[in-house]
Parts: structure tokens; sequence; C-alpha cells
């Protein structure tokens, strides 16, 4: 067979070629082409704060050395040894004056500059151009309100640019208190899915909620309480440009829902969006200041699901296998009550243990299974929800539509075709 990936996805982004979400061949190219050519989700500048503090991260199927040098600025690596390739950073996280290869004992300094080679003298009577022989960078990094973004495209574009109106969204959330945000905790664990199913899923199938969720609701005090009524019938979507998107939820409700969660957090929780009312009417605006994202997604596999105080990233290992990375985001100046409130909201909805977590996950390799079939797999995903429905709001940047609607993931979609047209089956 020959011909362009791009034929996997209509010009639309309305069908969607199973072979997206089983094919190890797709797979492959993807890792150049959406993980070599997007900005991703690297870590929260809260987790590297004092000089020599590092965070062994992924960027695609890459592991990545995250470092806040001497000279307090923050950057990437590949986790790799110059000499043969080793993984220098076996720890999660943690402090390090160097990091020294396991083999060979070269070793590198927190700026990413090769400092040692075991008997340098007697090994390259010719010389060893150090300098020359650094980790390798990443070749790009950004941070926006504290999200720390990498690309390995020398020829990306900026960062606030590649988010755009997005930008207007995620500070809803990131901006909505003094000093931002910081991370309290992180979890991972993998699944049987693709990667671009949990991606999918927050960029805006709010269309699942009622449906797959429906025990938990039940459980929380039914289908029609406000904590779902207020995101599935009074919430939209919105599609903003380089395949982003988000559910958007308080447009015509002043007073702010806030979300499923342990109902004993709820005072706290309250409590502190009372006492910062002023400061996001100041920094955000009357509209901003009530407007919230449930979950929203950042081309290619970045979300945060703000009512569920989580932001995480689907990191890739395989057609089939995905591993999910976690981390409990709160306001940085929320007292002890409310973070410990939001830390509970994270639990019980989201995480490996959470409730909506568990039934999303079920589906997501529902779907796989689905394209993995020597026959099933010739079929298309379709994605014709709300066709033409969206378009310009009033008042919200993006295509704004209703949230029985597939308009976000054929954005996505359109990307994930545009980014793929250039590599060839
Ligand atoms: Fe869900």
């Amino acid at each position: 067979m020959s011909g362009n990936f791009s034929s996997l996805v209509n010009e639309e982004g309305s069908r969607v070629s199973r072979r997206l979400f089983a094919d190890e061949a797709v797979f492959e190219a993807e890792l150049e082409q959406v993980f070599g050519k997007s900005w991703l989700f690297l870590g929260h500048e809260s987790q590297v704060p004092r000089p020599g503090d590092f965070f062994r991260t992924r960027m695609g199927d890459e592991s990545i050395i995250l470092i806040r040098g001497n000279d307090g600025e923050v950057r990437a690596f590949l986790n790799s040894c110059r000499h043969r390739g080793l993984p220098i950073c076996r720890q999660d996280k943690g402090n390090a004056k160097a990091f020294v290869c396991p083999y060979h004992a070269w070793t590198y300094a927190s700026d990413g500059s090769l400092r040692g080679v075991p008997r340098q003298s007697q090994s390259y009577p010719d010389g060893l151009d150090k300098s020359k022989l650094g980790l390798v960078p990443v070749a790009h990094m950004a941070n926006h309100r504290g999200l720390i973004f990498g690309s390995f495209d020398p020829d990306i574009i900026p960062l606030e640019d590649y988010l755009g109106d997005m930008a207007w969204y995620l500070d809803c959330h990131l901006a909505r208190a003094p000093g931002g945000t910081e991370v309290l905790g992180l979890q991972r664990w993998e699944i049987d899915c693709n990667w671009k199913m949990p991606a999918e899923n927050q960029i805006g199938d709010v269309c699942h909620g009622p449906f797959s969720h429906v025990s938990l609701f039940e459980a929380a005090g039914g289908i029609d309480q406000p904590a779902v009524t207020s995101v599935v019938d009074n919430g939209v979507n919105v599609a903003v440009p380089n395949g982003h998107g988000c559910v958007v939820a308080g447009m015509n409700e002043p007073e702010r829902e806030l979300g499923l969660g342990d109902p004993s957090a709820s005072e706290a929780i309250s409590g502190h969006f009372d006492k910062y009312k002023a400061y996001r009417v100041e920094h955000l605006g009357a509209l901003r200041e009530h407007l919230d994202l449930p979950t929203a997604t950042v081309f290619p596999n970045f979300s945060i699901l703000g009512r569920n105080s989580t932001i995480r990233v689907a990191h890739p290992i395989s057609a089939t296998r995905t591993e999910m990375w976690s981390w409990i985001l709160v306001d940085k100046a929320a007292d002890p009550e409310a973070k410990e409130a939001f830390r509970k909201q994270y639990q019980v909805t989201f995480g490996p243990g959470g409730m909506l977590e568990s039934d999303d996950g079920e589906n997501w390799s529902g779907v796989m299974y689905g394209a993995r079939g020597s026959q099933s797999r010739k079929q298309d995903y379709v994605y014709e929800m709300g066709m033409g429905s969206d378009g310009p709001h009033a008042e919200l940047p993006g295509s704004v539509g209703h949230t029985f609607s597939e308009h976000t993931q054929r954005g996505y979609y359109r990307r994930w075709r545009e980014l793929m047209s250039e590599a060839v089956i």
C-alpha cells in the first residue's frame, strides 16, 4: 500500500480510519510528524523550584530530564548519554549537582554540559572536545503561567501563537488566584488504548457523560443535579485553531458550580472562589470570572480537567498502549483547607481509582479493540455529530457549538491530518 497518511482522515475531520487507533505504522509516523512537530507538556514549574531540582519526564517516546540550572533557568535534555546513549537520570525527581552515566561515568552538569570523562588524557591522547558533547537540548522551551512546554522542532512557532485563543480559556483556570497554580502530586498508570483517546475524550466528549458515567451521577445525587446539567445542558464546546479545544461552563451561571466530588469539600472550595472573586474580575474580566473548564485538550496530548483539579498527559507507548500521567493542580494561594478539598475532589473523580477515570478507561480500551480486528479495522469512525452547528460567538473566541457536537474532535483530527500529510505510507 502506498499513499499518504492524510488519506486516513477526511478533509472535514468527520471520518477517521480505525487504523489511527491500533496500527503500528501509523504510530511510528506520529512519533516524527505529530510529537516531533508540536509543543509538548513537560511539567509544572512548581516541580523544579530550586537550582538543581530535576524531574524525569517524557516527550512522545523520549525520556527527558527537566532541570533548573544554577542560573535559575529551566532546561530540558534528552535523557541519553552522548557516549553510548544510556539514560543518565534513573530517578523520577530530586536535586542533583551532576548526572553520571552508569556505564562509563561520563558526567554532566545541570546545564547539560559534559564536565567529566574518566582518564580523559590517557583515553583521548589527541584530545576530546567536551564542549561539543553536552546533553542534547530540547530545541525550544516556553512557559505559560507555570506550565512548561517543549518542542523538538527548531522551526516551531512560539508557544503563545501555537496556543492562540486556547490561552484565553486556559487562563480561566491558571490565573484565577494570585500566584497562579502549583501541583501537589503525580500519578502514573498504563492502559490498553491509543494515546489519542484520552486527548479526544477530554477535548469535548460531553456526549458520553450522561450514559457512561450515569452510575456515578446517580450515586452522587442524580443525573439532573447542577454539577451535570451545568456542563451537559448549559455548557458549550469550543474548537480552537491548531487542533485544541475545550468544554466551557458557567456562561449563564454567575454562581460557580463546583462539580462532583467529596461533598464535605464543597464549603472550602466555594469559600476559596468567594475569596478571590474580586481578583478574577480584575485579572480575567467579568465574563471569565465565572467561566470554568470542565475539560480541555491542548494538541496533541495535554489536558486539563478544571473541575477535577487535574492536568494530565497521555504518553504514547505503542499504537495500543498508553501511559497516563495525572497531576493534582491547585491554586497556589489557596489555604490548606481548600487545597485539601481540591485534592479530595480529584481523588473521588479522576486518577486510577477515580470513579470517572475508570469508566473512561474501559471505553478507551473498547475503542482500541474495535480498531484491531482484521475486518473491523477496515471501517471508519464517525465524527459527524453537530456538523455545521458551530461558529463564531459574540463573547467567546474560537468556534462555539453545543455540547452534543463533535466539532472539537473534528478540529483535532484536521490538525492531525495536516501534520501527517508529509508522511508516506
Ligand atoms: Fe468521561
